[in-house]
C-alpha cells in the first residue's frame, strides 16, 4: 500500500475531467459516429445513442472512476485491491486484464485509422486536391491499398502516443490534454460556423434529429449501446486508469456529466458539421467506414477557404485520436511500472512495441492479407468486432455486477458521496437497468454473430 499512497494525482478536477474527456472524445466520436449515424438512418440512431449514453454510459463511467479511485491503482490492481476489502475472490482481477488488453487491441487498429488521418492532415496542408467524387473515393482506395503509407503514418502515431505516456501521468498525459483539448474545442467551433456558411445545415438538422420511431431496429439499437460504450471509453481499463489518479475529495457525480455532456456534443456537433458539409455539396451520408476521408476532402476541395478548413478539420480529429490513444497506453503501462517496478519510459516501450507490430498487420489486413479471415472478418475488422462487440459489453456488465453486487453498498456509497436519493437512483439503475440492458442486446449481438 505504500506505493498506491506516494501515488501522484491530477493537478485538479478540471484537469481529470479534461483528461477523461479527452479519452472519451476520439475517432469514435468524429469518424465511427457519423458514418454509423450515415449507415443506420441518422436520428433513430442518434437517439438510441443519446438513450444509452443517460441510461447504460453515465452510470458506468461513474463506477469505473469510483473502482480506480477505491483500488489505487492500475487496473489489475484496482481490482485486487478492492476485491480484496470487499472479501471477493482475487479472480476479479481478470476484469481488469480485459480491460488492459482490450485497451491494446484497441489501440492496434485505432493508430492506423488515426494515420488515415494524419496523412490526410499531410495532404491537406501540402494542398492536394480532390476535383471529382471519383477522385476523392480513388483517393481513400490508394490510401488503404498502399500497406507501406499505412505503416509510415501508423508509425508516427504510435510512437506520438507512446511518447506522451512515457512522460509521466501529469507532465505527460495531463499537460498533453491541456493543450490539446482546449485546442479541439476551439477548432470544432470554427467549424461549425463554416459549417453552417458554406453547408447545408438545415438537411444535417433534419438528418440527426428528426424523430422516426418506425424506424427503430435491434440493430440500431445494438449499435447505438456499441457506440456509447466506445465513444464513452468504457470498460477498457483506460477510465479506471486515470479515475486512479483522482484526489479523494473530488465528486465522481458531477464530474461524469460533464464528461459525457461534452463527449455528446462533440459527437453531435461534429456530426452537424460534417453532414452539413457533406448534404450541401450534395453527397449521400451512408458511404461506410470511409465516409469523412471520402466525402470531406472533395468538400473541401470546392468550398470556400477549403484548404485551411480542411487542414484545420484534420487536425482537430489528429488530436481527438491522440488524446484518446494516450489513454489505451496508460493501463498497461501503469500496470508494469508498478508490479514490475520498470521505469515508465522503458515500459512504454514494452507497451507500444507489441501494438505495433499488431497495427503493421491491420495495416496488410486492407489489401495483401485481404482474404486472411477470422470468424469471416478481415483482421481490422475482426479486432474491431471482438473489442467493441464482445469485450467492451462484457466488461461493462462485469464491472455493474461488481460495484452494484459485490462490492458492497456501504463502501460504494462512501466513495461515491452522491445524495441519498441520488445515490438509491444511481444504484438502483447500475444494479437492475444496466445488466439486465446489456445482457438484452448481447443476444442480439450473439444472433448477429451467428
Ligand atoms: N473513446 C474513444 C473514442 O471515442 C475510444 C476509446 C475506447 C478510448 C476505449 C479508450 C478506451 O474514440
Amino acid at each position: 500500500m505504500s506505493r498506491a499512497a506516494s501515488r501522484h494525482t491530477w493537478s485538479n478536477r478540471w484537469a481529470f475531467i479534461l483528461v477523461t474527456m479527452g479519452s472519451a472524445v476520439g475517432l469514435g466520436n468524429i469518424w465511427r459516429f457519423p458514418y454509423l449515424a450515415g449507415d443506420s438512418g441518422g436520428s433513430v440512431f442518434v437517439l438510441m445513442y443519446l438513450v444509452c449514453v443517460a441510461v447504460i454510459g453515465l452510470p458506468l463511467l461513474m463506477a469505473e472512476i469510483l473502482i480506480g479511485r477505491r483500488g489505487r491503482g492500475n487496473p489489475v490492481a484496482a481490482m485486487l485491491n478492492t476485491a480484496e476489502e470487499a472479501g471477493r475472490s482475487p479472480w476479479w482481477a481478470a476484469l481488469g486484464w480485459t480491460g488492459v488488453v482490450g485497451a491494446l487491441l484497441i489501440l492496434s487498429y485505432y493508430s492506423v485509422v488515426a494515420g488515415w488521418i494524419a496523412d490526410y492532415l499531410f495532404q491537406a496542408v501540402t494542398g492536394a486536391r480532390a476535383e471529382t467524387a471519383a477522385v476523392a473515393a480513388e483517393g481513400f482506395t490508394a490510401l488503404t491499398s498502399d500497406p507501406l503509407r499505412m505503416m509510415f503514418w501508423h508509425t508516427v502515431f504510435m510512437i506520438l502516443s507512446v511518447g506522451v505516456v512515457a512522460r509521466g501521468v501529469v507532465s505527460g498525459i495531463e499537460a498533453a490534454n491541456k493543450i490539446m483539448m482546449p485546442s479541439l474545442f476551439l477548432i470544432l467551433f470554427l467549424l461549425m460556423l463554416y459549417g453552417a456558411w458554406v453547408g447545408d445545415m438545415p438537411s444535417a438538422v433534419h438528418f440527426l434529429f428528426d424523430f422516426k420511431v418506425e424506424a427503430i431496429t435491434p440493430r440500431v439499437v445494438i449499435e447505438g449501446v456499441g457506440q456509447a460504450f466506445f465513444s464513452l471509453s468504457l470498460g477498457m481499463g483506460a477510465i479506471m486508469a486515470y479515475g486512479s489518479y483522482l484526489d479523494r475529495n473530488t465528486g465522481i457525480g458531477g464530474t461524469c456529466l460533464w464528461v459525457a455532456g461534452a463527449n455528446t456534443l462533440v459527437g453531435l456537433l461534429s456530426g452537424l458539421a460534417i453532414f452539413s458539409l457533406t448534404y450541401g455539396y450534395g453527397l449521400s451520408p451512408s458511404e461506410g467506414p470511409g465516409l469523412i476521408l471520402k466525402t470531406l476532402p472533395l468538400v473541401f476541395s470546392h468550398m470556400p477557404g477549403g484548404r485551411v478548413f480542411g487542414a484545420l478539420f484534420f487536425l482537430f480529429v489528429l488530436f481527438a485520436a491522440w488524446t484518446s490513444s494516450i489513454s489505451l497506453v496508460e493501463p498497461f503501462v501503469s500496470w508494469l511500472t508498478e508490479r514490475l517496478g520498470i521505469h515508465r519510459v522503458k515500459a512504454a516501450l514494452v507497451t507500444g512495441v507489441p501494438v505495433w507490430l499488431l497495427g503493421l498487420a491491420v495495416c496488410l489486413s486492407f489489401n495483401h492479407w485481404s482474404d486472411v479471415t477470422i470468424f469471416g472478418r478481415d483482421l481490422f475488422k475482426a479486432l474491431e468486432d471482438l473489442t467493441t462487440k464482445l469485450m467492451m459489453p462484457l466488461s461493462g456488465l462485469a464491472i455493474a455486477i461488481y460495484v452494484g453486487w459485490m462490492m458492497g453498498r456501504a463502501v460504494v456509497s462512501d466513495e461515491i458521496r452522491l445524495t441519498h436519493r441520488r445515490f438509491a437512483l444511481w444504484f438502483g439503475v447500475l444494479r437492475y437497468v444496466v445488466p439486465i440492458g446489456i445482457v438484452m442486446v448481447f443476444f442480439h449481438v450473439l444472433g448477429l454473430l451467428k
